[in-house]
């Protein structure tokens, strides 16, 4: 479809807690209004593999400047799918891996880690716009943003979400083991001093709980079409 003629390339943030369908909304979005879906999650994901690879110290600061200038992450379109890329290679599955999960909010807590991605994303604004979500992309990455979605909903109902999803992608899965990550990743991100996970002033709350996806896209979209109207 058409991209929408605003005055400027559309910037839609949508943060929120992990698990809460953040991404597959981002898709949607992106492809109903013809914009750039970014997941920032995945590149702290693609950081984190990096740093398990090379058995990195991240309490050695150092270190982790030095690992950060050996990452270069990029995303392709791989049998139509998002694809994550970690020096020229293809790692999205092994950046969902609950190995990568149990650590991806403590190296996304380190300043050093969140400067280089923040820049990496902010550079992703072009002449295109672009739906991006993550924990900070409202708050941080573009407090400027046209629109910012908070999205939320019941940590069991996201841990049985996630379950079903590495079911459905034939990777080993254990629900309490997920309850127990999603809780571990909430409290890193949402009290680490850096960019910490919060509802930015101006984002509207979608609680997905009792939402099917395509209810909350029919919401969402409505939404878009009202704001563009006004900045069209
Ligand atoms: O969206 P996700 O679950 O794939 O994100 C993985 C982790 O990355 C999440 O626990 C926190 C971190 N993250 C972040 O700190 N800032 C972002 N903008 C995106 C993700």
């Amino acid at each position: 479809m058409e991209q929408h003629p605003t005055s400027h390339p559309i910037i839609i943030a949508i943060d929120g807690y992990s698990s809460c369908g953040k991404s597959t909304l981002a898709k949607q979005i992106a492809k109903r209004f013809n914009l750039i879906f970014v997941d920032t999650g995945a590149m702290y994901r693609a950081a984190t593999l990096y740093f398990q690879q090379q058995h990195i110290d991240i309490s050695d600061e150092l270190q982790v400047i030095k690992a950060l200038t050996a990452i270069h992450i990029t995303f392709d379109i791989v049998d139509g799918y998002n694809t994550t890329f970690l020096n020229g290679k293809n790692v999205e599955s092994e950046i969902r891996s609950l190995a990568v999960s149990s650590f991806v909010s403590e190296v996304s807590a380190l300043s050093h880690v969140r400067r280089k991605m923040v820049a990496l994303q902010r550079d992703m604004a072009g002449k295109i716009g672009l739906v991006m979500d993550g924990r900070d992309i409202g708050t941080v990455v573009f407090p400027n943003a046209d629109l910012k979605f908070f999205v939320l909903a019941d940590p069991i109902i996201r841990a049985q979400r996630r379950y079903n999803e590495m079911l459905f992608k034939n990777q080993k899965a254990d629900l309490q083991d997920i309850i127990s990550n999603l809780a571990h990743r909430d409290k890193i991100d949402t009290e680490r001093a850096d960019s910490p996970l919060k509802q930015a002033d101006d984002a509207i709350l979608i609680d997905n709980t009792d939402l099917s996806i395509d209810a909350q896209f029919s919401l969402v979209e409505s939404i878009i079409l009202t704001k563009l109207k006004e900045i069209g």
